[in-house]
C-alpha cells in the first residue's frame, strides 16, 4: 500500500508579541503566575495591522512552495480549514490562490479548491480530505496544500482573552511523505454541544469552563474508539503524543487522563494504583465539579510519581514549547504541537524514523479524533529547514496600549485607523476589504 502522508510543513506567525506575564497580567491585575504555570503560556502571537487570515496563510503557502521548488502544477488540491472565515459563500482557499497566482508562473486553475469548519478540529479533516483524496487515485499525481490559519481573538475582559494567537501552518500532503506516514486507523468522539460558537461573530460566545469538560470527554471518547480498530494503547507506544493546545495547561489535564487511560490493566496501572490508590472515573461522581476536583488530587499525586514525570517530560512536555510562545492557533495548534514535537527530537539528535506519534485533535462543538502517525526518512532534514526560532524571534512586542488598538483593527466590527507597527518584507498584505491582497 502506497504511504499518504505529510511531505513538508511551514509555519506564519502574526507579527506582533505580547509578554503574557509581564504586560497582560498586570493590567489585568492578575497573578503573572497564573499565565506562566496555570495556563502555561509566556506570549502570544498577532496580526499587524495589514496580516489577516488569507496572508498569513499564503505567506506560509509560499514559504513552503518556494522550499520545496513547487510550481502550481504540482498542487492539485487546496484545501484551508479555519474558523475565523469572513466570507460564507468563497473559501478562503480562492483568496489565498489568488495571493499565490500573483508571484508563480502558472495558476490554480486545475486545483480543486475549499473550506474546512469545525473549529479547531478542521487542520486534521482537511489532512484526512487530502488522505482520502490521494489513496482513491484522484490526485493524478499532484499533491494536496491544507493550510490552517486562524486569528484566534476574544472579547476583552472574556477569560479567553489570556490564550489568544495568530498564525498559519502549511501542509504538503502526498504519496510517500518526507515526515510522517499517516495511518489507515482513526477514533472519534463526537457530540452537538453549544460550549463555544461564532455565529456571524468576530470574537466568540464561549463558555470556557464547559469546553474544558467538553474537550476531555470527547477526547477520552476518540482514545476508546481509536482503540476499538487499532487495539488498547500504551503510553510507551508512542514517541510524542501532540494534542490539539488551546493553551498548555489544557494538555496538562488531558495527558492525566490519556495516561490514566493507557496505563489500565496493566502492571503499570498495578503500580500506580498501589502509590496514588486512586483511579478517578466519571461515572463514580455525582457532578462534574466533584469530578474534576477528584482529577486535581489524582493530578497532583500523579505528578509525583516517577513513571509519569518521566513520560510526561519526554513525550508531552517537547510538544508544548511553540504553543506556549505564540498561543492558540485554533485550526493550527496541533499542527505546531507536533512540529514542537519534531524540533525536540532534532535539538536531541534522535533518530525518530519508524517511531509513532499519537495525534489528539479536537474542535468545540465538538468532536476529537485521534490518531497514529508513524516518523519517516527524511523528516529531520524537512525539520531543520523550517524557521521556527527565527520567526518567533523577530516578532515585535508591542505594549498593553498597542495591543488594545490591535485588537480593535481586528474586530470586524470596528473601524480603526492604526499605523503599521512592522514593515511587511516581501510578502503579502491585507490592502482592504473587497481588494486584492498584495505583495509588498
Ligand atoms: N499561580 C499558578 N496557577 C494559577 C494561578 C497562580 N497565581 N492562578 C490561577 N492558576 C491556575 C488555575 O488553578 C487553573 O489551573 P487548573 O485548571 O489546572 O486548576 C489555571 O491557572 C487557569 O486559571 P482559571 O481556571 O482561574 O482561569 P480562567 O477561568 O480565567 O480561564 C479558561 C480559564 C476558562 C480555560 C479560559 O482561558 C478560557 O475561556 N479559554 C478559552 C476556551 C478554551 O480555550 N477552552 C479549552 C477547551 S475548548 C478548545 O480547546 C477549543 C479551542 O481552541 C478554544
Amino acid at each position: 500500500m502506497t504511504a499518504v502522508g505529510i511531505d513538508a510543513i511551514e509555519i506564519w506567525t502574526g507579527k506582533l508579541r505580547l509578554d503574557l506575564p509581564n504586560t497582560f497580567a498586570p493590567e489585568k491585575g492578575e497573578d503573572p503566575e497564573k499565565y506562566t504555570k496555570g495556563l502555561g503560556l509566556a506570549s502570544s502571537s498577532f496580526p499587524d495591522v495589514y496580516e489577516d487570515i488569507v496572508t498569513m496563510g499564503a505567506n506560509a503557502a509560499k514559504r513552503l512552495m518556494d522550499r520545496e521548488g513547487l510550481a502550481p502544477d504540482d498542487i492539485g488540491r487546496i484545501d484551508v480549514a479555519t474558523e475565523s472565515a469572513f466570507d460564507n459563500s468563497k473559501p478562503v482557499s480562492t483568496y489565498i490562490a489568488g495571493c499565490l497566482e500573483q508571484v508563480y508562473d502558472g495558476d490554480f486553475h486545475h486545483a480543486n479548491k475549499g473550506e474546512r469548519k469545525f473549529a479547531c478540529l478542521s487542520g486534521t479533516q482537511s489532512i484526512d480530505d487530502a488522505y482520502n483524496w490521494i489513496k482513491a487515485g484522484r490526485h493524478r499525481g499532484r499533491a494536496a496544500l491544507v493550510i490552517a490559519t486562524d486569528t484566534a481573538l476574544y472579547e476583552r475582559g472574556d477569560p479567553g482573552e489570556a490564550t489568544q494567537g495568530a498564525g498559519a501552518v502549511a501542509m504538503l500532503i502526498t504519496e510517500n511523505p518526507s515526515i510522517v506516514e499517516l495511518s489507515t486507523e482513526q477514533g472519534y468522539g463526537s457530540a452537538d454541544e453549544t460550549d463555544f460558537l461564532k455565529p456571524n461573530q468576530q470574537f466568540p460566545s464561549v463558555d470556557g469552563k464547559r469546553s474544558v469538560q467538553v474537550y476531555l470527554a470527547r477526547m477520552r471518547e476518540a482514545l476508546e474508539d481509536y482503540e476499538s480498530v487499532a487495539g488498547d494503547t500504551h503510553p510507551d507506544d508512542f514517541e510524542y503524543i501532540p494534542f490539539h493546545t488551546p493553551f498548555p495547561g489544557m494538555v496538562r489535564k488531558a495527558a492525566v487522563l490519556g495516561f490514566r487511560h493507557m496505563t489500565r490493566d496493566t502492571d503499570v496501572e498495578d503500580e500506580l494504583a498501589d502509590e496514588i490508590g486512586m483511579q478517578p472515573r466519571e461515572s463514580e461522581y455525582d457532578t462534574w465539579d466533584d469530578y474534576e476536583e477528584a482529577i486535581r488530587a489524582y493530578m497532583d499525586d500523579l505528578k509525583e510519581t516517577e513513571q509519569y514525570r518521566e513520560w510526561y517530560a519526554t513525550t508531552i512536555e517537547p510538544t508544548l514549547s511553540i504553543s506556549r510562545n505564540v498561543g492558540n492557533w485554533y485550526t493550527g495548534s496541533v499542527h505546531i504541537a507536533r512540529l514542537s514535537a519534531l524540533r525536540d527530537a532534532l535539538e536531541r539528535g534522535d533518530e525518530l524514523a519508524g517511531k509513532r506519534m499519537l495525534v489528539g485533535s479536537y474542535g468545540s462543538g465538538a468532536q476529537a479524533e485521534i490518531h497514529a502517525e508513524t516518523i519517516v526518512d527524511g523528516w529531520a532534514e524537512h525539520v531543520e529547514a523550517i524557521d521556527v526560532d527565527g520567526q518567533l524571534d523577530r516578532r515585535q512586542d508591542i505594549t498593553y496600549d498597542e495591543y488594545e488598538l490591535i485588537h480593535d483593527v481586528h474586530n470586524h466590527a470596528k473601524e480603526v485607523d492604526v499605523e503599521e507597527f512592522t514593515a511587511p518584507e516581501s510578502e503579502f498584505v491585507f490592502t482592504g476589504w473587497g481588494r486584492m491582497n498584495e505583495r509588498r
